[in-house]
């Protein structure tokens, strides 16, 4: 198991109230297959990412639970151990490439960055001949060319591909997206999510992706977490989701949108009853 996620708690503190923004949530990823989590807007699901990338920011603090990557507590971690792992192990997609892109800087001297600080062993020329292979990878086109360009100079789609092939620089055995394709149109949307699929083929890398898009997640999921106020509600195969939906709440979900396989692009989650709490269900339906 490459990352096994137990009884996870995150809460934000203020002197009001205290935020459970993640409740107890337990999940786990095998190597090289993905597991979606969807769920609407604010259920918790970049509260959970930024949980395993050890990037959650204050007044937010992980008050329980594990983090197991490879049978290793990241909790346990320093946070000199994490910028290890971060990048080397673990590499994040954001939906926009602009929050990790560096406007001052060409792309291509970016990736050498990390290249720099994660495969010491390399020398320039290899460094950049990695670089140019990476852009291949990623579909990037005249790859030559555009390792000198600045960020602001390509197309969202080719940025979010940058950013992919960042991602990928170090060979992550987990990449972490967060609704990477959210801000792209349609069609680059279905090329980069195409591209995400050929590169856990290839490489074998496990995939955590992020999304409130249902037929995102008939695309490219293995396994399905459905998050509901923080807390998993259901986790399921892609199929026995589909096909056979056990928690109220994801029964909603699917009854929101016309069925897959016949799902529309751009299904959004905000039709469910916001006047229903589906935690308050029986036990024996949930
Ligand atoms: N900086 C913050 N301060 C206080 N509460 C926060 C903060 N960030 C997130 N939260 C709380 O955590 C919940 C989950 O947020 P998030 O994980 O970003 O949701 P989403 O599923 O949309 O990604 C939010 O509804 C909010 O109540
Ligand atoms: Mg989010």
């Amino acid at each position: 198991m490459l990352l096994e996620v137990k009884n996870l708690k995150t809460e934000f503190f203020s002197e009001k109230s205290t935020i459970t923004a993640v409740n107890k949530t337990n999940f786990h990823i095998e190597e090289g297959k993905t597991l979606c989590i969807v769920g609407e807007s604010g259920s918790g699901k970049s509260i959970t990412s930024l949980s395993i990338m050890g990037l959650v920011e204050e007044p937010g603090k992980i008050t329980e639970g594990e983090i197991l990557f490879e049978g290793n507590d990241l909790l346990k971690y320093n946070n000199s151990q994490m910028r290890d792992i971060r990048g080397k192990d673990i590499a994040m997609i954001f939906q926009e490439p602009m929050t990790s892109l560096n406007p001052s800087y060409t792309v291509g001297f970016q990736i050498d960055e990390v290249l720099k600080l994660h495969q010491k062993e390399l020398n320039k020329e290899q460094r950049r001949k990695k670089v140019i292979d990476l852009f291949e990878l990623v579909g990037i086109p005249l790859p030559e060319d555009k390792y000198n360009e600045y960020p602001f100079k390509l197309s969202g789609g080719q940025r979010q591909r940058v950013m992919i092939a960042m991602a990928m620089a170090c060979e992550p055995k987990l990449l972490i997206a967060d609704e990477p394709t959210t801000a792209l149109d349609v069609t680059i949307q279905a090329q980069v999510l195409e591209l995400m699929n050929e590169l856990k083929k290839k490489k074998g890398t496990s995939i955590l992706f992020i999304t409130h898009d249902l037929a995102v997640v008939a695309q490219m999921a293995d396994e399905v977490i459905v998050m509901y106020r923080g807390h998993v509600v259901e986790q399921a195969s892609v199929k026995e989701l589909f096909d056979n939906p056990k928690h109220p709440y994801t029964k909603a979900l699917l009854n929101s949108i016309p069925v897959p396989g016949k799902v529309k692009r751009k299904s959004r989650l905000d039709t469910v009853d916001e006047n229903v709490d589906y935690l308050s269900f029986p036990k024996e339906i949930r």
